[in-house]
């Protein structure tokens, strides 16, 4: 099997490299490589790479996901998050090649408390949203075969994250104010990769598996009960802390004005996923708390 990986060098697109490389030969690319354009502002350039390289498999892990800053740029973030991704699935389909690409629990409007399934309406709130939906419509109705996994809260230890911010700041502040009204489920680049991996072999036997997925870790919290679970895990593992735990107190979002309106509900249910490719998802706790485990081994 032959895999072109675009967007290696983000969060999944790295780990990714390291699940996708016992399937068969990849090649994988970022925006900048030098032997096939990954630009994803360049739309010929992409359908080129797809046409040359032939695979029998597209990931697509490249992605705008700076999502205040998409706010002022939204022409050039459809372009890559939205047309690029419909290239990819034009190229795919004329070569009857997969195409697995990411979403986002950011499709959906956050109303309500019950975990958003596959078929729920969606109403994006924001630029990043709007784009990641207009790409899961391009891809699904352009016919190619797909595999589409919204996710949400994505970590990894390579590079910066929400828990290494929290560590931080519990270390420099004595007072924390953390948002308690999003809910969401963190998880791991690292599962993301795996699943994919998971996927793409039993998609390759049993192509009626095509279609749109949550992926996400299981159980829920808000980014409160995250940055709790944080301190609370560091504080256990002798991190000293200027912070007291009364002193990490929970507020609305409001508190933090930003560019762009986020989703309140992001829980995303899974069971398409588990049962389709007959997995389990662990819980999000594990995930943090294993790179946790290295985040706080490297700076010891
Ligand atoms: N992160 C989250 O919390 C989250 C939540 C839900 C869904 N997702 C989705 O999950 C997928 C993977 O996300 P991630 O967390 O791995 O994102 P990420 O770490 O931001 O990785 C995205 C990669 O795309 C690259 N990129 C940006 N502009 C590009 C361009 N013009 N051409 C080619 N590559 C470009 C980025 O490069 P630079 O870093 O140099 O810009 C980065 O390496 C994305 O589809 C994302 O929308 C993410």
């Amino acid at each position: 099997m032959k895999i072109l990986l675009f967007g290696k060098n983000g969060q999944a697109g790295w780990e990714l490299q390291r699940s996708l490389a016992p399937l068969g030969e990849l090649i994988a690319v970022d925006f900048d490589s030098q032997d096939f354009c990954g630009d994803f502002t360049n739309l010929d350039g992409i359908a080129q790479t797809v046409q040359t390289v032939s695979p029998d498999v597209i990931v697509n892990a490249a992605a705008h996901t700076a999502v205040d800053k998409a706010e002022d740029e939204p022409e050039r973030v459809r372009v890559i998050n939205a047309l690029a991704p419909a290239t990819l699935a034009r190229e795919a389909g004329k070569l009857g090649a997969w195409l697995v690409h990411y979403s986002t629990d950011y499709v959906f409007d956050g109303s309500g408390s019950k975990p958003w399934v596959e078929t729920d309406p969606t109403g994006p709130l924001n630029v990043y949203g709007r784009t990641k939906l207009e790409a899961e419509n391009a891809i699904s109705e352009s016919g190619c075969r797909h595999l589409i996994f919204r996710t949400s809260w994505v970590f990894a230890e390579r590079g910066g994250n929400f828990a290494k911010t929290m560590l931080r700041l519990a270390q420099e502040r004595d007072r924390l104010t953390i948002i308690d009204d999003q809910i969401g489920a963190p998880t791991g680049a690292d599962l993301l990769a795996d699943v994919t991996a998971h996927a793409i072999r039993t998609a390759v036997k049993r192509p009626n598996v095509s279609g749109l997925y949550h992926l996400v870790a299981a159980g829920e919290t808000s980014w409160y009960g995250y940055a709790r679970f944080v301190l609370n895990f560091a504080r256990q593992a002798g991190v000293r802390l200027e912070v007291a735990p009364e002193n990490i107190l929970p507020v609305p979002a409001s508190a933090f004005p930003s560019p762009a309106t986020r989703p309140k509900n992001s829980r995303l249910d899974t069971a398409k996923l588990q049962s389709t490719f007959d997995l389990s998802l662990p819980s999000w706790q594990t995930g943090v708390a294993r790179m946790l485990t290295e985040t706080l081994e490297k700076n010891r």
